[in-house]
Parts: C-alpha cells; structure tokens; sequence
C-alpha cells in the first residue's frame, strides 16, 4: 500500500500536498480546515511589514466552457498585523503537530530578515520559504521578483536568512527569467535546504474593449499582474525539469504551478519534485479537492507498484533529452478510424491549412470523411490534437524500429544540410501543391458574434 508521508528537506508532512502561500493560507481558520480536510502543509500567506490592497485584485482567462484556465492577481502580500499570524501559526501546529507550517517571509533589511526568522521559528514554523517570486508591487519596492531575478543579490539575503536559521530554508523562485537555474544555484550555493517553484508570471489578461482598461480594474486604471492556474502548468513543468536535470542543484524542489488534480501532481513528481503546492485550484474549487488528490495518488501508485513519492521522483527525467538526441529514424502517420469519425472535418482543415496537405475528403458530398494520404503524412499529430472523439484519430509507427540516427550521429558524419539549397534539406522529396492551386479554396465558417 502506497506510503505519502512526505520528508522535505527535513519538514515532515503526512502527504505531499501542501497550499502555496496565497488566500487560502491567510489565516489560522483557513488552515486549520485545510489540514482538516486533508492537506499535508501550507506555506502560511507571506508575512513581512503589512501591506494596504486595492481592490479589485482578479483577472482571469475563461475559454469557451471553462472558467478560470488562467488567472491573474495584482494583491500583495499579508496586510494583517505580524503579531496576529504568529499567535495563529502557534495555535495550527499546536493542533497538528504532524502537518508542515512553512511562513513565507518578504522583507528588506538583514535585520528585518533576522528578526522575522526568529519571530516564525518561535512561533513554531516548520520551514520558512524566502519570496522572491511576487511579479508586482513589492518587486517596484525591490523585494519579490526584483531579488528573483538577480542571483547574487538573493544568494546574498540567503546567506543572511542562513545566519540564524535552525529550521528548513525553502527559496521561492520567479519565471520572470529567461534561466530558472541561475537563480537557482545562486540559492543552492547560498546555502538554502530547498528552493519551490513557480511564483506567478507577469502578465495582462485581457483588456476591457469598451473602457479601453486591462483587467482587474481599479478605479479606471490597471497593472500588470501576477498569472497562474492551469495555464501556467507547462512552463512550470519545464522550469522544474530544467532544475532537477541540472547537475549542480541537489536540492529537494516543491513544484508549483497549474496544479489541480492527483494527475498533475503526478507528473510534478514524476520530473522530479518532492512535494506540491496549490493555489488557484483551492480558490476555484475550495479545500474538499484534497480528497480526491490523496487517494487519486494512492491508487495511481498502487498500481504502479511505488511504495513511497521518493520511489517515483524524477522517473520521468532520463526520458528527457535535448533535441540534437532524439531519433531522425522514427516515422509516424496519422490513422482515422472510421467508425469513430463524425465527420467535423476539423482534421481535414487543420492539415489543409495549417500542417501538410495530408487529408483528403472522400464519398457522398454532403457527409465527406477524411482520410489520410500517407505519403503527405509527416505525422506532426496536429489533426489528433484537433480532433474531438477521442482516440479516433492515432498515431501509428512506420518505421521498421531498428534504427537510431540522431542529429548529433549525423553532424558526427558530416552528413547534416549547411547550405541554403543543401540536397540533403529533409523536406526534399516531399510533395507540395502548386502555389496558384491555393486560389480560391477557401470557405468562410460562420461564427454567432454574441
Ligand atoms: C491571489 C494570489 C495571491 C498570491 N500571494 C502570494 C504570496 O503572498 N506569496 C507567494 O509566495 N506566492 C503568492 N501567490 C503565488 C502562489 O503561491 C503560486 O505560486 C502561484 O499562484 C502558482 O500556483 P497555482 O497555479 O496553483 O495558483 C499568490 C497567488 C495568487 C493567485
Ligand atoms: S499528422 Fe500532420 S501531416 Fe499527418 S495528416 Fe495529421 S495534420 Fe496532416
Ligand atoms: S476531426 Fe476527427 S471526427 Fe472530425 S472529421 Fe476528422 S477524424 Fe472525423
């Protein structure tokens, strides 16, 4: 039977779940129903000199069906009194003494680091974790992201923190970067047990057409904000992956990002992370989700045959390479299956227009089923992702399987292309219409304008 405990780097959690600083860990009550419910930490919203909020905060990407695949804030940090968060802090881990506390710490001074450090240890945190993530408002004040962004200044406040921390260090990275690792290492070598990734990514997420005003709006005006929820999942993915793979971070990482379900969490600890963090999806959906996380994860790891979240951790990794490594030789095409097909004809458009011209249209006018004209076919996958009956159009080998040439064997044997009109251009034999034949093609699909 699957095991969550979760030891990271040394804070100790009944499951690997826990709630990133945010709303849903402003307050004791808020925690404590969290812990109630079932989640195995929370890094208590970040506590620093209280701040004054706007209001409003929100913005969110709705697309089509679906609420809140993306969402964006503008609120700061705590604006409640330190006092207050540390009589709370006390009171959860008096409760439960087995769930992590992490505070999340923002402030300037080394002094000011000194004393809050001691201020949480006191009160009974398991861990704290270093905000240099916040993209707004406290960045233009030269904490947040601004420290993110600049490796040596947060090696820096770290060694600072390190002077007189005796609990768990955690450093909390920002994406605004163009190279998540070089922050990174600057907190592994400032001595920090652990970093978390990701804090939010600056963003506008939409503009309101008739006011001529980005969202959230306050008072007629806006700013950029912080974004995060699903949409951020793949960029959090790859920044964790570019972390874990790299040879001088050793420490343990909680990935954050877009995480809404046991799937996703999954695939956080399958690249490598140690433990997981959520936010949006408690604010979309509250804390009940945790059930179905737990034991989501437990029978996934049942059947797995993983005893422990170390036993699967970065089982994922190796599977991961650059591009120059992967195999020239592997050869797909797209198959439709007919008796699944309903005849939408998105694949037919998607290829025409967007991929290869691999699909071509067949039998009575009226009901046209697509198929497939597998010498065209340079299995790109783009008609299977637009096609919405599931498994009906796959992907299927056509390679005999026994060979592996990549791009770096063939620069090796200096057979690559390195001319414009090289004859070795991998495009070279494959067909193409004419370019007059594109004339006229063309059929408007109407839209209702709500
Ligand atoms: C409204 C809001 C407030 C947040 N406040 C904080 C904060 O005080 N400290 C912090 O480190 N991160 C803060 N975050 C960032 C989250 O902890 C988390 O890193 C981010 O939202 C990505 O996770 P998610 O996609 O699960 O929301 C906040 C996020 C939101 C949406
Ligand atoms: S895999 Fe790409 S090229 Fe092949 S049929 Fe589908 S969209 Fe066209
Ligand atoms: S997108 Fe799928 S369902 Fe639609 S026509 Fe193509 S194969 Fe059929």
């Amino acid at each position: 039977m699957a095991n969550l405990y979760t030891d990271f780097a040394g804070i100790k959690s009944p499951n690997p779940f826990w709630l990133a600083s945010a709303p849903p860990t402003n307050s004791g009550y808020q925690i404590m129903k969290a812990f109630d419910a079932g989640w195995g930490g929370a890094v208590w919203k970040t506590l620093g000199v209280p701040i004054i909020n706007v209001s409003s905060r929100y913005g969110a990407v709705h697309y089509r069906n679906s609420r809140m695949i993306g969402f964006n804030n503008i609120e700061l940090i705590t604006d409640r009194p330190l006092k207050d968060n540390l009589r709370e802090i006390e009171s959860v881990k008096k409760r439960f003494p087995d769930h992590a506390v992490i505070a999340s710490l923002m402030v300037e001074t080394r002094e000011e680091w000194h004393q809050i450090m001691r201020d949480v240890t006191n009160a009974g945190a398991d861990g704290v974790e270093l905000n240099f993530g916040c993209p707004h408002g406290m960045c233009e004040r030269g904490m947040g992201s601004a420290v993110g962004q600049e490796p040596k200044v947060l090696q820096t406040i770290v060694g600072w923190v390190k002077e007189v921390a005796t609990i768990p260090v955690i450093v909390k990275l920002t994406p605004n970067i163009t190279d998540i690792t070089r922050p990174a290492i600057a907190a592994a070598e400032g001595g920090a047990d652990a970093i978390s990734l990701i804090n939010t990514i600056q963003s506008i997420v939409g503009v309101d057409i008739d006011h001529f005003v980005p969202y959230p709006i306050v008072d007629g005006k806006s700013t950029n904000g912080g974004y995060c929820g699903p949409a951020v999942k793949p960029i959090a993915l790859n920044m964790l992956k570019n972390c874990t793979q790299h040879p001088q971070i050793n420490i343990p990482v909680s990935g954050i990002g877009g995480i809404e379900n046991w799937r996703d969490a999954v695939e956080f600890i399958l690249l490598g992370a140690s433990s997981v963090q959520v936010c949006t999806a408690v604010m979309h959906y509250g804390f009940g989700i945790i059930r179905e996380m737990v034991a989501g994860l437990e029978q996934y790891m049942d059947e797995k045959g993983f005893r422990t979240i170390a036993d699967m951790r970065g089982k994922a990794l190796p599977n991961i390479m650059h591009w120059e490594d992967l195999n020239l030789e592997y050869k797909v095409v797209a198959s439709i299956n007919e008796d699944k097909c309903i005849g939408c004809q998105l694949c037919f458009t998607a290829c025409e227009d967007g991929a290869h011209q691999a699909i071509g249209l067949s039998g009575n006018p009226l009901q046209r089923t697509p198929h497939i004209i597998e010498e065209n076919c340079v299995g790109c996958n783009l008609c299977s992702l637009v096609c919405p009956v599931e498994e009906c159009i796959t992907m299927e080998r056509r390679d005999a399987g026994n060979e592996h040439i990549t791009w770096k064997d063939r620069t090796l044997a200096g057979n690559i292309p390195t001319s414009f009109n090289d004859e070795l251009a991998g495009g070279i034999d494959h067909w193409v219409p004419e370019a007059e034949e594109g004339l006229g093609k063309v059929v408007a699909r109407h839209y209702k304008v709500k």
